[in-house]
């Protein structure tokens, strides 16, 4: 898996009290073991080795550091009281799918470290070990992954930046070239339609900068009224409405010295856009009902589903904002111009919702593969997500995941979409008898799921007779005929 991650290779401000910094990391590790003893020896020697260390004595602890801190490998021990080592596994898989993980364990508890291979750890270390053995295993993870990604190669074809993961090339373009200008503090310009992950860009851009320490702040600006969106982003004194009972900071104050998301940027109204031209220009602006100057230092991404420049042109985006925010623009490209990513995210998905449940993770059969690759995905990767999730209910505890699960999924686009539906009946060389026979394997995998399988419900809920279903399954080659 190649990592993108402009922090590897830079130096730390390493502010955490608890975490052992040196000025030029090796790495950064966070432990967690429930015995202090070897909690403790582990965060010297390792410190000694020139890593930054974090420790936690607990998973529930571990998470609050992971979610704080540019953590590039977790050690954690397998069997803790309460939240055990395999769930910690699941909740950094979850978050950060890049970061390595090793998982540390006593003999009687390899068949445990064996499933957490499985289930996505990168390695694990049998008790007792040495340090060097140890640190073996950290540089093969670290030192291995960076050289890879900065030589653009790769072991699995999988890239990630932050959590977002990907095999398609020209997503892995765009891993590459937000990863370089992270560390820059140039404005970003997110462009993509709803749920290609723009949000999850801004923040894997904030957490590979040298801000990563500092907040990391959003602002939906969509359907905000002008008042109410600049009290949001300036604040306001006391007094300077009738509801401002007391001072309030803005985004821009409370993302001092790190990264201010403003999400849907092309709905901000027209005269707000004077005063946010101001500050992106001078850093600089008064809270609402104040005078007094505030200054703040915000690294800025926007992000937007629409076109800016037809915005500039029909006059409802500020032609100078427009090329103030411009600098760095980023086009995430739709997940059905990616066709290659949907099973990859959705075994990823399935890892991420089913991890904490007993028993084997589900396998996606290759027919339900094929139904997801069938469709068109108007809400992106978020639908895809939501369609896993769903699915993964359906299958309640069944070892596959099978074509009934995931459908049926949601209507190409809105019917005025004509673009959208054009694809479905031209590209793919559908004609109205592939088209409508597609609809009738549908509606019977359908029926079939709603009634848990049994052919003679099924039948009556289609209104035809059960011997036409028998033979409608067997032409579809539909399992059970
Ligand atoms: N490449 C990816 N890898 C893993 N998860 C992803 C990826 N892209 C998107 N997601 C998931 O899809 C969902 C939508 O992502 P996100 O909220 O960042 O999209 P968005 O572009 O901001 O959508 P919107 O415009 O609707 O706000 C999230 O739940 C996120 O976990
Ligand atoms: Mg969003």
């Amino acid at each position: 898996m190649i990592r993108f991650n402009a922090r590897m290779q830079s130096d730390s401000p390493g502010t955490d009290s608890r975490s052992l910094a040196p000025a030029s990391p090796r790495g950064r590790v966070l432990v967690v073991d429930d015995e202090p003893l070897k909690r403790i020896t582990l965060q010297i020697e390792l410190s000694e080795q020139g890593y930054e260390v974090y420790e936690a004595a607990d998973a529930p602890t571990a998470c609050r550091i992971f979610d704080s801190k540019p953590i590039d490998v977790v050690v954690s021990d397998v069997r803790m009281p309460g939240m055990g080592g395999l769930d910690l596994l699941s909740y950094v898989k979850r978050a950060r799918p890049g970061v390595g993980v090793i998982l540390m364990t006593a003999y009687a508890t390899v068949d445990h470290a064996v499933l957490a291979i499985k289930r996505g750890a990168h390695d694990y270390i049998t008790k007792p070990f040495t340090t060097p053995e140890l640190v073996a295993k950290l540089d093969h993870l670290l030192v291995d992954g960076a050289s890879r990604a900065s030589d653009g190669g790769s072991d699995d074809g999988v890239a990630c930046f932050g959590q977002l993961i990907t095999v398609s090339a020209a997503m892995k373009r765009l891993f590459a070239q937000l990863a370089s200008i992270a560390d820059s503090d140039r404005t970003v310009l997110l462009c993509g339609e709803s749920g290609t992950g723009k949000e999850l860009f801004s923040e894997a851009i904030h957490r590979s900068s040298a801000r990563a320490e500092h907040p990391f702040v959003a602002c939906s600006c969509a359907a905000l009224g002008p008042g109410v969106l600049e009290s949001e982003l300036f604040g306001h004194e006391k007094g300077a409405f009738t509801s401002a009972i007391r001072q309030k900071a803005g985004r821009f104050e409370l993302a001092d010295n790190g990264t201010l998301l403003l999400d849907e940027v092309d709905d901000i109204p027209l005269e707000v856009q004077v005063k946010l031209l101001r500050v992106v220009e001078r850093r600089e602006f008064e809270r609402v009902g104040g005078e007094q100057p505030v200054r703040s230092n915000v690294r800025l991404i926007c992000a937007t589903k629409r076109d800016l420049s037809e915005m500039v042109r029909a006059g409802r985006f500020r032609e100078d904002l427009y090329y103030r925010l411009n600098v760095i623009t980023a086009n995430i490209p739709p997940l059905r111009d990616r066709s290659e990513d949907i099973p990859l995210l959705a075994r990823h998905f399935i890892q991420k919702h089913a991890a904490l449940a007993a028993g084997p993770l589900p396998q996606l059969s290759p027919a339900a593969c094929e139904e997801l690759l069938r469709h068109r995905w108007p809400g992106n990767v978020r639908e895809l997500e939501h369609v896993i999730e769903r699915a993964l209910v359906f299958c309640n505890g069944s070892a596959e995941i099978r074509p009934e699960h995931v459908l049926p999924l949601a209507p190409p686009a809105a019917a005025s979409d004509s673009a959208a539906l054009e694809p479905a009946l031209s590209a793919d060389g559908h004609g109205l008898a592939d088209t409508m026979a597609d609809i009738e394997r549908r509606m019977i995998l359908v029926a079939l799921r709603q009634c848990a399988g049994n052919q003679a419900r099924a039948a009556q809920r289609l209104n035809i007779p059960r011997t036409t279903l028998r033979d409608k399954m067997a032409k579809y080659g539909i399992a059970g005929a």
